[in-house]
């Protein structure tokens, strides 16, 4: 199916679009993934696809005005009382806001660290991610969600149609809790400012909650995850969809249908996918 804003163009025969060949070879990588719990040999790297046929320029302007109208208000986030920046300073990026989280000392997390997580990803994008914090893994390399939980939440992604490159990805606390225990209050509370600034300078269009840590810092906590999962959460003009914990899927698996499920909730929310629903 073509998304929304393509719906005009004729197709003739088996004509198909570049962006359309990438879905159905995500979606099979995913599925055969999925079916061997890990990633497929079968599907290594994505061949360059070229489009059948061609979209017209004005289309492509349909396309980016469909997008803009769909762009919550993000300026709306809720600085947080007593917190020490409420808002970025003139002229602050996500560059600079992980060159302070390099070197902040704010709580007892930055003892143990090898190296500060601070996030990654794309200004602007469908998505933003945000996890509980930084694993063995991340800790090691400094980007977030490369251990397998991440792994799996990318084949997750990427069978939707969405690549890891097109999301922005971070967690409530910067630094590593030691032995991956869940952050302490206190910890979460001091690091959570980083986050507001980062989602006012990411100004995503909506924001995936992963597990309960996410869940409770960011929204509250009177949110229970198993309650709130795979419903929309509109808050301040922000659109959350709270979901399991990759980490979680990998326990359970059970809840990867879940995940997957609530991910599927959140590409039909833009019409990015072509996906078609279970039956
Ligand atoms: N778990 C998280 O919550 N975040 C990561 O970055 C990795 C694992």
């Amino acid at each position: 199916m073509l998304p929304k804003s393509n719906r005009h163009l004729q197709k003739k025969g088996k004509q198909v679009t570049a962006e359309e060949k990438s879905k159905v070879y995500n979606f099979l990588k995913t599925a055969s993934s999925w079916s061997y719990g890990y990633p497929s040999p079968t599907f290594k790297e994505e061949p360059a696809f070229e489009d059948d046929i061609e979209i017209p320029e004005e289309h492509e302007e349909i396309k980016a005005q469909e997008q803009v109208q769909v762009q919550p208000q993000i300026s709306q986030i809720p600085a947080e009382q007593n917190s020490a920046e409420k808002v970025p300073s003139q002229g602050a990026t996500l560059e600079s806001i992980a060159a302070k989280i390099a070197l902040c000392k704010n709580c007892v997390l930055c003892k143990a660290r090898t190296n500060t997580v601070p996030g990654e990803g794309v200004k602007n994008p469908y998505v933003m991610v945000i996890g509980e914090g930084p694993g063995e893994d991340e800790d090691k390399t400094g980007r977030p969600f490369v251990g397998k939980a991440g792994q799996l939440m990318n084949m997750a992604f990427q069978g939707l149609g969405i690549k890891r490159q097109e999301v922005y990805i971070t967690n409530i606390v910067k630094c590593r809790p030691p032995a991956n225990r869940v952050p302490e209050q206190d910890e979460a509370e001091t690091c959570l400012n980083y986050l507001r600034n980062q989602v006012i300078l990411v100004k995503p269009k909506v924001i995936v909650l992963l597990g309960s840590t996410a869940l409770k810092n960011v929204l509250g906590k009177e949110y229970s995850i198993t309650a709130s999962r795979g419903k929309w959460i509109e808050q301040k003009g922000i659109m959350y969809m709270p979901t399991w914990h990759p980490a979680a899927l990998l326990r359970d698996e059970n809840k990867k249908i879940e995940f997957w499920k609530d991910l599927k909730v959140v590409v039909k929310f833009f019409n990015k996918s072509g996906v078609e629903d279970e039956k």
